[in-house]
């Protein structure tokens, strides 16, 4: 029996990279495993090969593209429809890209799939995982969130956009809103994590053109692999916590501090009424 055995967990963005290891690693371990997609055939995919990894894994599908708040809160639906418990929520879905855009809610894309889905899916989740005896939300983070700040006036960064500025902005949001969500948690059942996975060989960068596109290649060949990078969450999903480690940050299945501002009980709470107002929560 694994340590999992009778748990449920859900890895969004599971079709491939961070999110495949996992999810692969949660049903190995015994976990019962919802397998998030943007869409069915990359979804299909995904579960023949966990099924080939991991002959006597649990697995189910889930699809929808967190691109939209309807497609989140359909993400929410289905999960809640198909899991009668939920103990382990991996926030990894998460994207990167080279040209400004907005998604049909009118909110820039990067911080709407990196930041607002995981702020709105949490929500909507988190009723079923307070029912579950100790439950677990980990959120994939990045070391790529020091030296930025969030822009409140301007959060959709329609004036100075770059894919790594607002890289950085939404990972920074990762980190403020685990913060916030483990105050508020405090003193339950659930606990609230993120991490930096390390710099990891995925096609997370396969949006990038010019010269951040070259530098990429050039490194990469000093990246971890997906099975390494899963590592962290895997550790925060199964090893037994201190109770002071909630709303904490790591990275190589310890704690790390993150930046000094990622660290702002105010900047948090700012955040997180943006969010609730962003999202259609308030
Ligand atoms: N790779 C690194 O070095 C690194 C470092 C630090 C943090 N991270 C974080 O790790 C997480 C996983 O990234 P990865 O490196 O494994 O990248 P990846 O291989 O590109 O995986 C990203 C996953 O998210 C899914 N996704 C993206 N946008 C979506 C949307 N709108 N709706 C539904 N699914 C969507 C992708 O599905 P599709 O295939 O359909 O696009 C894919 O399954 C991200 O949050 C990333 O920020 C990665």
């Amino acid at each position: 029996m694994g340590h999992l055995d009778g748990k449920t967990a859900l890895v969004t963005g599971a079709s491939k990279g961070i999110g495949y290891a996992t999810a692969r690693g949660l049903a190995r371990d015994g976990a019962f495993v919802l397998v998030h997609a943007r869409n069915q055939s990359s979804g299909e995919r995904a579960l023949e090969q966990l099924r080939r990894d991991v002959p006597d894994g649990r697995f189910d599908l889930v699809v929808a593209d967190v691109g939209t708040l309807a497609g989140t809160r359909q993400l929410a639906a289905t999960v809640l429809d198909r899991a009668l418990r939920l103990d382990i929520l991996v926030n990894n879905v998460g994207a990167m890209y080279s040209d400004h855009a907005l998604t049909p809610d009118g909110i820039e894309r990067t911080f709407a799939i990196n930041h607002l889905s995981i702020f709105l899916l949490t929500h909507l989740l988190l009723g079923r995982m307070r029912q579950s005896t100790s439950a677990r939300i980990i959120t994939i983070a990045s070391e790529a969130h020091r030296g930025t700040e969030i822009d409140f006036d301007d959060p959709g960064l329609a004036r100075t956009y770059s894919a790594m500025a607002s890289l950085s902005q939404s990972k920074l949001a990762n980190i403020l809103f685990t913060r916030a969500l483990a105050k508020r948690l405090a003193g339950s059942n659930v606990r609230a994590y993120c991490l930096h996975p390390g710099h990891v060989r995925t096609d997370f960068t396969r949006d990038l053109r010019g010269w951040l596109k070259i530098f990429v290649a050039i490194i990469r060949f000093r990246f971890i692999s997906p099975d390494e990078g899963a590592r962290t969450g895997l550790y925060l999903a199964t090893a037994p916590m201190p109770a002071d480690a909630n709303g904490g940050y790591f990275e190589n299945c310890a704690p790390k501090e993150p930046s000094d501002y990622a660290r702002d009980d105010a900047v948090a709470e700012r955040l997180w009424e943006l969010s609730t107002r962003m999202v259609g929560l308030a």
